[in-house]
């Protein structure tokens, strides 16, 4: 049975049931700025962290002071499951098996937040289920759209209406660095040094610039918006790597700008989708062009409601913390919640990028 979010435990707010117990798996530039959110001066009732897994545990705790260097920090993620803690935050750094993490988390009857859009777009439908299954909840506003909430806006805010069509700047990164050679005219590789060093980019930042992290990311919210079950390597996807900055001098000229848009619209009687993910012009008047620095932004357009835009900090520590936090909160909220794993169908066919889809899509 599905409960509302009205229904709660019951607990006053002093009881340790009331309290809800976060474990976080991964003590990175994301795992860090959560972790301090936590248990800085200006505390998440009812969060209260109090176990750490990270491989490089002992250097880390090493190197905090208190309240974080007080918490339980174990380099054995068995020790994590075995802990007394309702939910794992999933914020690993690539390379580690964060799928595995999450199923085994879900497994062992926590709830788990992940800020993974490859968990998500690889794996999130037999995880939603597990997790179903498993009387559980698997929250991932985090994973597409960093602090702008998408998932949210899909998944509730527009469940009354028919999405059409989506148009969004998905990575942070990309669009940090063609608005840093848009503005200071510095070269690609200076703005996308830049972008590593504020903490944006993955570790390959190849993975933001060629679009593989918004087709990942634009693969969970087809899911989302359509009812589609996409692999991210479906979706057609070009790479910003090649824009210069006399392309982006000329898009001046006409009007407009340079942004890697993500693109999905869905013909549902005839279950054609076309998806794709390429560095387009975006004239003045879309909201995608006032996107600057690392913001995500997107363009819904649906049946009845017509369209509608969002925008906000896509990428970096900050944004990544406040989605992981909003989904802790909904957890804690309603521990007791099943949220029931979505139905996806495949689409028929998949068309890419077009010269037709460009015009329509800005
Ligand atoms: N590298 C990603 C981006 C991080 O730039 O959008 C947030 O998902």
């Amino acid at each position: 049975m599905a409960l509302n979010s009205f229904q709660t435990s019951g607990n006053s707010p002093g009881d340790r049931d009331a309290r809800c117990h976060v474990g976080l798996l991964g003590f990175g530039t994301v795992g860090a700025v959560l972790a301090r959110r936590l248990t800085g001066a200006d505390p998440v009732p009812p969060l209260v962290l109090t176990h750490i897994y990270d491989r490089r545990a002992r250097d880390k705790r090493a190197r905090e002071s208190a309240p974080l260097n007080n918490l339980t920090w174990v380099e054995h993620f068995d020790d994590l499951l075995a802990s007394d803690t309702d939910v794992i935050v999933e914020a690993l750094s690539a390379g580690e098996p964060a799928v595995d993490y999450v199923r085994a988390a879900l497994l062992a009857g926590k709830s788990v937040v992940t800020a993974s859009r490859q968990v998500m777009a690889h794996h999130g439908p037999a995880l939603l289920t597990l997790a179903e299954r498993q009387g559980r909840q698997l929250r991932y506003e985090a994973a597409a759209g960093g602090a702008m909430p998408i998932v949210r806006a899909l998944g509730d805010g527009l469940a009354g209406d028919r999405v059409l069509k989506i148009d969004a700047i998905l990575n942070g990164t990309t669009n940090a660095v063609l608005t840093r050679m848009e503005s200071d005219g510095c070269t690609m590789e200076e703005a996308i040094a830049d972008a590593c060093a504020r903490g944006y980019a993955e570790a390959d930042p190849s993975i933001d610039l060629d679009g593989t992290d918004a087709a990942a990311k634009l693969s969970i919210l087809c899911a989302l918006a359509f009812g589609l079950r996409v692999r991210p390597d479906a979706i057609d996807t070009r790479s910003s790597k090649g824009v210069s900055i006399d392309d982006l001098r000329r898009a001046r000229l006409r009007g407009g700008v340079i942004r890697q848009v993500a693109h999905a619209a869905f013909a549902r009687p005839k279950g054609v989708l076309t998806a794709w993910v390429a560095p387009i012009f975006v004239p003045d008047a879309s909201p995608l062009a006032r996107a600057y620095g690392p913001q995500n932004a997107a363009v819904v357009t649906c049946q009845h409601a017509g369209e509608m835009s969002m925008a906000g900090q896509g990428a970096g520590g900050d944004a990544i913390a406040v989605a992981m936090i909003a989904d802790l909160r909904a957890i804690a909220r309603d521990r007791a919640a099943i949220v029931p794993a979505p139905v996806l169908v495949e689409p028929h066919e998949i068309n890419g990028f077009s010269e037709q889809t460009f015009a329509e899509a800005v």
